[in-house]
């Protein structure tokens, strides 16, 4: 019998995934071999050095991006070898995904960014979702910058317009890379306790790049990315805890 991702709680999982950029003597070797899962469920920071894979990784996870070799599931669905059309119905009813680059329409202001997935379903929101809104409007403090463009808002508020946008659907998976990047301390808290009840609460499950070990305590595990390799996979670490992790790796690189 074949094991689905189903039996093995996985939301979303990769197998000997290579992410190769150029060709010849400038070819970068974006990610070298990665065979991983994102377990339903759980909250799972990816951490590492810049330049090490975790945007790539995320994209390519998500459907963003192909992989140069290796294969990729979200939940039962391997993604590799789906069709554009099929991955992005796919991508727009199970996966939100916060960009590092927060990726907001310049022309529409903030509400209209926040419901951009329900627009591009070519649906309304229902009263759950709208209520949901609400919560992650009021949350996130946006409520008085919602008819704001982009460029009217500052880097943290477009950041958060972005993380409502990605929780809107309430969608199964979640990929946020650098999430609290940009927002103060006391945001930045905010956002990580709104990912953490959204898995332990909603059953949602969390993948979130960071490079601040804080943030990453958050998470119920952190996979460390090196050279385009999983490193280290660990259950919930402490802030002192991943930090000396990244000064070892940082040592011996
Ligand atoms: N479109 C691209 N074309 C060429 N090289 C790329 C491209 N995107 C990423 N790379 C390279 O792939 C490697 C991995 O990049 P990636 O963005 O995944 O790193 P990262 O771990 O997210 O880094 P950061 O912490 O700085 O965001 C880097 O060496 C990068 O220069
Ligand atoms: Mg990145």
């Amino acid at each position: 019998m074949e094991i689905t991702t189903t039996d093995l709680g996985l939301a979303a999982r990769v197998q000997h995934l290579t992410k190769t950029y150029g060709t010849g003597q400038s070819a970068v070797h974006a990610l070298d071999g990665v065979s991983v899962g994102i377990r339903r469920g759980q909250f799972t920071a990816i951490m590492g050095p810049s330049g090490s894979g975790k945007s790539t990784l995320m994209h390519v996870m998500a459907g963003l991006d192909g992989p140069t070799e290796g294969r990729a599931w979200i939940g039962d669905t391997e993604i590799t070898g789906l069709s554009d059309l099929e991955l992005t119905v796919l991508r727009r009813r199970r996966v939100g995904f916060v960009f590092q680059a927060f990726n907001l329409v310049p022309t529409l202001d903030a509400l209209g960014n926040i419901l951009l997935p329900f627009e591009l379903d070519g649906r309304q929101p229902t009263a759950i979702e709208r209520a949901r809104i609400e919560g992650l409007v009021e949350t996130l403090g946006l409520a008085t910058r919602l008819r704001h463009r982009p460029h009217e808002l500052s880097g943290g508020q477009q950041q958060r317009v972005a993380i409502a946008r990605a929780l809107a659907t309430g969608p199964d998976l979640v990929f946020a890379d650098e999430p609290t990047g940009n927002l103060d301390s006391a945001s930045g808290r905010e956002v990580l306790s709104l990912l953490a009840r959204a898995s332990r609460e909603q059953g949602q499950s969390i993948a979130m790049v960071t490079h601040d070990p804080i943030a990453a305590s958050h998470a119920d595990r952190v996979l460390f990315l090196g050279d385009g390799r999983i490193v280290a996979d660990h259950p919930g670490l402490s802030a002192e805890e991943i930090s000396a992790h990244m000064l070892d790796a940082a040592v011996s690189a």
